[in-house]
This record gives structure tokens, C-alpha cells and sequence, in this order.
């Protein structure tokens, strides 16, 4: 056993950590204000790698292993988890969820342009009455010659208006519960296909979220991934990996709380001395540091799992439970150590607070890790 990065991690990770400082840093609080999607920011992302970090290189990806994904994602949520949330949907599920389970042609057509960001992709499983009970979905496909008709609405869609690309579950024969969902690409732009509205959320203000509706979209059966049936599995096996990047984002987002948190312990001053030099701010910034370092040791753990081919949908559970519970409370600790300023935009960590949150509750709350958590201990 060893914890050791090879070279090819540590140049990864420093090429995030730079880009994250000289593209995202500048502007990330008007986006949070203005609630504006980093276009831009996302456009030089995929020219640079990151949008496809663990493609393929015949499809045009990166052909990096997960650790690689994952030390990425950290250094990107440190800075903006606005941005950090469009690259982990696009990469962990919707050119994971392409890449394993898509056909030839779907590979060509699609993945080549997703895996650059080119085309940015979202993934479209929550529905107003489905969201932590996925199987009860209420979206339709019904097969029709060499089509299906898709009817129904999406809900929380992430990259909702400014995807191409959507991967939508659907209800192919409601008569087998589960085994009734099948999975389908379907692209912008189709008749019937309506972006609903914009939410206007607490944190993660400058990624897109927004409902989806779809009349009697035509998608072609050559958009379907994989069999019939096979939609449950194919969103509960692209969540699993996703997980993964929804940890390393709340790992980003507890890191760069406590990195600015103890950089401005050593500069202000309280009766006299740094505020470093306080028992009270030095055991936060201890139980910051252990948890940060513990829930570090989670994910890199469900990234070294699914990248030596075993089994982590356990591993990815635990980490994202964990991850986001210390996201949440090294927030709010690093809102505390800066006191009054810790409260205003300009310092960063009242953002970061909010963004916090999300990671709690996307891609599976933190019950829902419990279920999968315990389902499997108990088995
Ligand atoms: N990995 C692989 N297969 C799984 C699985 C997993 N983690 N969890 C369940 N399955 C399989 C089961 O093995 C079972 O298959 P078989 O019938 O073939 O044996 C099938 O799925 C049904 O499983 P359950 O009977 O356990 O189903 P359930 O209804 O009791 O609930 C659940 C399962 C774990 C609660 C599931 O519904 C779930 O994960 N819900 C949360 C969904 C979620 O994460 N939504 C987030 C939306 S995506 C998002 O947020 C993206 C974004 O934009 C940021």
C-alpha cells in the first residue's frame, strides 16, 4: 500500500489549481451574484482536457484514471463549484454513463464532441414526483416504428439550458416497474423538447438548472442506450461513478474553505496577536484539517477502486456521505473564523457555504448513501 501521487497526478492536479486561479478566481463572485453560467470558462475546460478527463483517447478524451478526475475536480470546486458541477456531469455521467454503455455510432456521434466540450451534456433522471424515488418515474417512451414518442417533464437538471447533449430515463413499459426504464439520447433543438424554467438557487448559482419538457419528442430507436429495460441500471451504475465527483467537489469546496480560512487566521489581529495564535480559531482549523484529510482519503479511496475494475458503489456511497457532511461543517466553521467578514461576498466562504449544501442533496441525498450504505452492509 502506498499514498503516493504518480507525476502524472501531481501535473494534472497543478494544471487545475492554475487554471482555477487565473480563469475561474476572476469572476466568480459576479457569476454567483449575477447568476451567470462560465461559458467562457467552461469552453477553455474542454479545450484544456477537462471535460473528458477519463475518455478514451480514441474518442477524443483524455485516457486518465479516476485519481487524475478526482484531484481535478478538487482544485476546479476550490475555486468555483459552478463550474466544477458542469465537469462532473459531463464527464462522470453522462461520457461515463456514453462510453460504457453507448453504442458504436452513439460513441462517434456524440461521446468524440462531449469528451472535448465541445458539446456539453446533462443527465436527466429527477422528475417533479422522482427524485430520491427513481424508479417511480413518470416520463414515457413509447415505441412506435423506428421511434419513440418521449412525453413527460424533467426536474434539477444540471447544464439544463446550456447542453447539446441530454441522456433522459424513461418509462418504456410501466408494467415492469424498473425493468421497465430505458435510456435515450435525445438532443436540443428537437421538436417537442422545451428548456422550462431557470431555478434560482441558494449556492451553485452559476451552473444552469432547469425543468425539461417533452411532447411527443420523435427519438430515433438508434438513440436508445443499450436494451430496453436497461435504464434503471444504466442511471444507477453512471450515479455510482458520479458520486465519486460530487465528493471530490464537496472535498474541493471544504479544501478551499479551509485554505482561505487559515490564511486570513495568520493576517487579522484580535487582542493583540494573529488569530492563529487563539485556542479557539486553532481547533477549528484542526478539525477542519482532519476531516478534509479523512474524507480526502474517501474519495481518492472510490477513485482507486474504480480504477483498478472492483466494485465501488459502496466506496462512492461513503464518500459522498462523508465528503458533503464536512463540506457543510468546515463552511460554516470557516464563516465563523472570519467572523463579520466571513458574512460578506468578498471574502468567498459565504459562497462557498451555500455551495455546500448541494453536495448533501444531488446525485443522491445523504439518506439515499445511507440506503446503499446500509442495503449493502446488512446483505
Ligand atoms: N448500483 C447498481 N445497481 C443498483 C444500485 C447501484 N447503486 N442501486 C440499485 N441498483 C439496482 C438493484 O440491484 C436492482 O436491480 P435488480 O432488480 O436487477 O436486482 C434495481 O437497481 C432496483 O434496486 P432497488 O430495488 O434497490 O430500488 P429502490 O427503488 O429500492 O431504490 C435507490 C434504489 C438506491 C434508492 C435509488 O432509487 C436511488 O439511487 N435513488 C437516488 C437517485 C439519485 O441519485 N438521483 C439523483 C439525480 S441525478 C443528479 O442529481 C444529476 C445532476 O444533475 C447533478
Amino acid at each position: 500500500m502506498h499514498f503516493d501521487y504518480t507525476e502524472e497526478h501531481l501535473t494534472v492536479r497543478d494544471a487545475a489549481r492554475d487554471f482555477a486561479q487565473t480563469e475561474l478566481l476572476p469572476g466568480v463572485i459576479e457569476r454567483d451574484t449575477e447568476a451567470k453560467f462560465p461559458h467562457e470558462q467552461i469552453k477553455k475546460m474542454g479545450e484544456l482536457g477537462f471535460m473528458g478527463m477519463m475518455v478514451d483517447p480514441k474518442y477524443n478524451g483524455g485516457g486518465m484514471d479516476t485519481v487524475s478526475y478526482v484531484l481535478a475536480m478538487e482544485e476546479i470546486s476550490k475555486i468555483d463549484a459552478s463550474a466544477s458541477v458542469s465537469m462532473s456531469v459531463n464527464n462522470s455521467l453522462v461520457c461515463w454513463g456514453l462510453e460504457k454503455y453507448g453504442s458504436e455510432e452513439q460513441k462517434q456521434k456524440y461521446l468524440t464532441k462531449l469528451a472535448t466540450g465541445e458539446l456539453i451534456g446533462a443527465f436527466c433522471l429527477s422528475e417533479p414526483e422522482a427524485g430520491s424515488d427513481a424508479t417511480s418515474q413518470k416520463t414515457t417512451a413509447e415505441l412506435q416504428g423506428d421511434h419513440y414518442l418521449l412525453n413527460g417533464t424533467k426536474n434539477w437538471i444540471t447544464n439544463g439550458n446550456s447542453a447539446s447533449v441530454y441522456l433522459v430515463i424513461a418509462q418504456t413499459d410501466p408494467e415492469k416497474g424498473h425493468k421497465g426504464i430505458s435510456a435515450f439520447i435525445v438532443e436540443k433543438g428537437w421538436d417537442g423538447f422545451v428548456i422550462g424554467k431557470k431555478e434560482d438557487k441558494l449556492g451553485i448559482r452559476g451552473s444552469d438548472t432547469h425543468s425539461l419538457m417533452f411532447t411527443d419528442v420523435k427519438v430515433p430507436v438508434e438513440n436508445r442506450i443499450g436494451d430496453e429495460g436497461f435504464g434503471f441500471r444504466f442511471a444507477m451504475e453512471t450515479l455510482n461513478g458520479g458520486r465519486i465527483g460530487i465528493a471530490a467537489q464537496a472535498l474541493g469546496i471544504a479544501s478551499g474553505a479551509y485554505e482561505l480560512s487559515l490564511a486570513y487566521s495568520k493576517e487579522r489581529k484580535a487582542f493583540g496577536k494573529p488569530i492563529s495564535q487563539h485556542q479557539a480559531i486553532q481547533f477549528k482549523l484542526a478539525d477542519m484539517a482532519t476531516q478534509i484529510e479523512a474524507a480526502r482519503l474517501l474519495v481518492l479511496k472510490s477513485a482507486w477502486l474504480k480504477d483498478q475494475g472492483k466494485d465501488y458503489a459502496d466506496a462512492s456511497a461513503m464518500a459522498k456521505l462523508y465528503a458533503s457532511e464536512v463540506a457543510m461543517n468546515v463552511t460554516v466553521e470557516a464563516v465563523q473564523v472570519h467572523g463579520g467578514y466571513g458574512y460578506v461576498k468578498e471574502y468567498h466562504v459565504e459562497r462557498m457555504m451555500r455551495d455546500a449544501k448541494i453536495t448533501q442533496i444531488y446525485e443522491g441525498t445523504s439518506e439515499i448513501q445511507k440506503i446503499v450504505i446500509s442495503r449493502s452492509i446488512l446483505r
